[in-house]
């Protein structure tokens, strides 16, 4: 595929994050991921959400929809093996931290966080090691420090499928957030499930080329990914606003969200059929993503492969040739 533009190599790509990075967090909690993923869950009743509703079935109970409860949900599904949780620009890796400093998680949990850089503690104020310690006892001692792969998270190649994957205000500092979602459901095991998440909308920055940032923009490249799976069978939400009091659900936009869970469908894997044509940085550091429209409007940006044509054993080479 001729892509007309040059993604960063990774030492650039490492030297601009660095400087982006520095300006953000990177430590967020597991309650703030929580409240991230499954806006409002704090409320009295518990406000619903598509992504919440989408995620319940997982969990081991009827309480907050929450990552831990997830998490304990499909050591149930699956007793005997530990479920593997990945964290995609998992940052600090404070939300692993803070579940991994409880008695249990060990046995039950394969945590990692994949990120360009071991963020650790550096720069944080003493007065928020003691509240995170508060918080959580042990959560910024060295043994609670989730398994860390430093590597690109658009192309990153796990040693083993994923039950459970995650981004946390990371998709929108990508180069190219198509092949990477794709990356990341290739390397969820069968029905095993994503959630991304950010706390502004992220899919109306990813655009066909030639097209403006305004109130009249047309379909998306997410929304027609979103129509791909759709029509495949693969099951996915996504959230804007959790739902009103009265548990009225807000009308859904493909073209502009917040939340997005997708559930791997067996034996089927995407395949990005565009590549990017331009990447601009915004004042915010987010990137514009300009993809390139197929040549007759026909063909899916993203292709759901299989499952008749699914041969991949999650091999490296195949996932290579995959994306
Ligand atoms: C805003 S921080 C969010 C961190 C964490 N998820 C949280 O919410 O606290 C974004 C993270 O993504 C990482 N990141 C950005 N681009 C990346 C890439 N291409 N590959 C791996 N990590 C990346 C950054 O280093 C940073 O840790």
């Amino acid at each position: 595929m001729s892509t007309g533009y040059e993604t960063l190599s990774y030492d650039d790509l490492v030297a601009e994050q660095a400087t982006v990075q520095a300006e953000t967090d990177r430590g967020r909690t597991l309650d703030e991921y929580d409240s991230l993923v499954f806006p409002d869950q704090q409320y009295c009743p518990l406000r619903g959400s598509a992504v919440s509703d989408f995620a319940r079935p997982l969990t081991d109970g009827e309480g907050p929809v929450t990552l831990d409860a997830i998490l304990r949900g499909m050591s149930e599904a699956q007793p005997g093996r530990p479920i593997r949780w990945v964290d995609m620009g998992g940052g600090r890796g404070l939300a692993m931290r803070q579940l991994r400093s409880a008695p249990d998680v060990d046995s039950r949990l394969e945590m990692t966080n994949v990120d360009l850089f071991d963020h650790g503690f550096a720069g944080i104020k003493p007065t928020r090691l003691e509240r995170l310690e508060a918080l959580a006892p042990g959560i910024t001692g060295s043994e609670s420090k989730p398994k860390l792969i430093v590597d690109n998270v658009e192309t990153v190649i796990l040693s083993e499928p994923a039950d459970l994957i995650t981004s946390i205000e990371g998709i929108q500092y990508l180069d190219d957030p198509l092949r990477t979602l794709s990356n990341w459901y290739n390397q969820l095991i069968d029905n095993g499930v994503m959630f991304v998440a950010t706390d502004d909308t992220w899919p109306d920055w990813i655009r066909y080329k030639g097209e403006r940032n305004n109130d009249e923009y047309r379909d998306t490249p997410i929304k027609h990914l979103l129509e791909e799976l759709s029509e495949n069978g693969i099951n996915y939400a996504v959230t804007n606003y959790s739902d009103d009091e009265s548990g009225g659900r807000p009308p859904l936009d493909l073209r502009s969200f917040r939340k997005l869970a997708i559930q791997k469908k067996p034996g089927t894997l995407l395949k990005v059929t565009q590549p990017v044509t331009k990447v601009e940085l915004d004042r915010s550091n987010y990137k514009y993503v300009h993809y390139e429209a197929s040549a007759d409007g026909s063909s899916p940006i993203v292709e759901v492969v299989g499952p008749k044509s699914y041969t991949a054993t999650l091999g490296a080479t195949t996932l290579q040739a995959m994306n």
